[in-house]
């Protein structure tokens, strides 16, 4: 008997997904065991001319009244009917799989507990790192661990502007213009730029992986638009890559940290050679160690093969466990990152500076080292009197 799925938003990632379900309609079928199909789009635009057009439909009752429908995918982005639509469809007892970062940042604790009560899937695969497989290896085979810290580059169009930069010497608003047309970018960038995406994407990674609720409003994001050619150029001289990292960890018992900053990765690290739009997280557990998972971050296909594989996961999954799930926020077991201590890399004026950092370079009256681990706090008092151009925390 043929299952059915319905599609919310038929942009870039939406697109993507009819597409896919039309051309791997064979593929789907033999991981379900029956026929699968979309047999709604939701989409406000005018779709003539696409070969999914009859599908369209533009009021969500009608999706949401068809006991047809066993699954509907969300692919709107925000939380305004995003939210609204996915909640509705739980409550009508449909599955929801959704690749918005953004929902399960901010309303995913509730949403979870919603398909609970209701018995049904909310998947999220393609919510962080677009087409990698990491929610679920997460949340499945990594299971028996304890993780202890997930750090990774999350965000592809700050990797390609990045790259672009220490690759190229291209600039940073030529680089983000060709990464909006390459379909990468949010439909804000500043999302992308500011570190707001990689913060939403972090904030579900540690709830998986501590188990507790952290919202969004709690952990800073530094972006990207402090990372000068001069920073990219003496961080390379002393044997490091400047990457956007999402980083989350655990400090003593159950406390953990979390946030997103441009950081300097030394050559020889997983994560240095990661370039252009792909996206690679590290997750350390206490069994299996390191386990990298690497591949295409963003990108109309390789996040709609993230939701089609939820699809087919919430049809054919009838009778196992249905969710997964975190906790309540415990606020008591958040660590301020700005009281743990890192090494930075700093660029300053010249000055009597010097002494405080190893492997001190010049250039133009700037200098540039690598100092030992301390607060951000200390550093101020340490350069207190040296002007700072620019500080980014090391990776260890
Ligand atoms: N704008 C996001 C990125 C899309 O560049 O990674 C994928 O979440």
């Amino acid at each position: 008997m043929m299952k059915y799925a319905a599609l919310l938003g038929a942009g870039v990632v939406g697109a993507g997904v009819a597409e896919m379900m039309q051309g791997n309609a064979a593929y789907l079928e033999k991981s379900v065991g029956e026929p699968v199909a979309l047999k709604y789009i939701l989409e406000p635009r005018d779709c003539s001319g696409q070969p999914w057009a009859d599908k369209v439909v533009k009021d969500f009752s009608v999706i949401e009244n068809d006991p047809e429908v066993s699954v509907v995918a969300e692919c709107i982005g925000g939380v305004g009917v995003a939210y609204d639509f996915v909640r509705r469809a739980l409550l009508a007892g449909k599955s929801a799989v959704t690749s918005n970062k953004q929902l399960i940042a901010e309303k995913g604790l509730e949403l979870l507990s919603i398909a609970k009560e209701k018995g049904v899937f909310l998947l999220f695969e393609a919510s962080v790192g677009g087409g990698i497989p990491l929610i679920r290896p997460l949340t499945n085979c990594l299971a028996a661990n304890r993780i202890d810290a997930v750090a990774g580059i999350v965000n592809g169009t700050t990797n390609y502007i990045l790259t672009q930069m220490i690759d190229c010497g291209q600039d940073f608003d030529a680089a983000l213009k060709e990464a909006q047309r390459l379909g990468y970018a949010e439909a804000d960038p500043s999302a992308d730029v500011d570190g707001i995406d990689a913060l939403r994407k972090i904030c579900i990674l540690a709830d998986l992986c501590f188990g507790s609720n952290l919202p969004p409003e709690k952990v800073s994001a530094e972006g990207i638009r402090g990372v000068s050619l001069a920073d990219v150029a003496f961080a390379e001289k002393l044997g490091y890559s400047v990457k956007l990292l999402a980083c989350a960890r655990r400090l003593e018992g159950e406390r953990f940290t979390a946030f997103v900053a441009p950081m300097l990765v030394p050559r020889g690290n997983l994560l240095a050679d990661v370039g252009g739009v792909m996206n690679a997280v590290v997750v350390t557990g206490n069994a299996v160690g390191d386990c990298l998972f690497y591949g295409a971050g963003a990108g109309r296909m390789p996040t709609a093969s993230a939701v089609v594989a939820d699809i087919i996961d919430a049809m054919r999954r009838g009778n196992g466990r249905k969710f997964i799930d975190w906790a309540p926020e415990r606020p008591e077991l958040w660590a301020d990152p700005r009281e743990v201590p890192f090494r930075w890399f700093v660029r300053y004026q010249n000055g009597c500076a010097n002494a405080i950092v190893d492997q001190c370079l010049s250039d133009n009256g700037e200098c540039a080292g690598i100092t030992p681990p301390m607060t951000r706090g200390e550093l101020e008092e340490k350069f207190n009197g040296t002007e700072i151009l620019s500080a980014f925390r090391v990776k260890d």
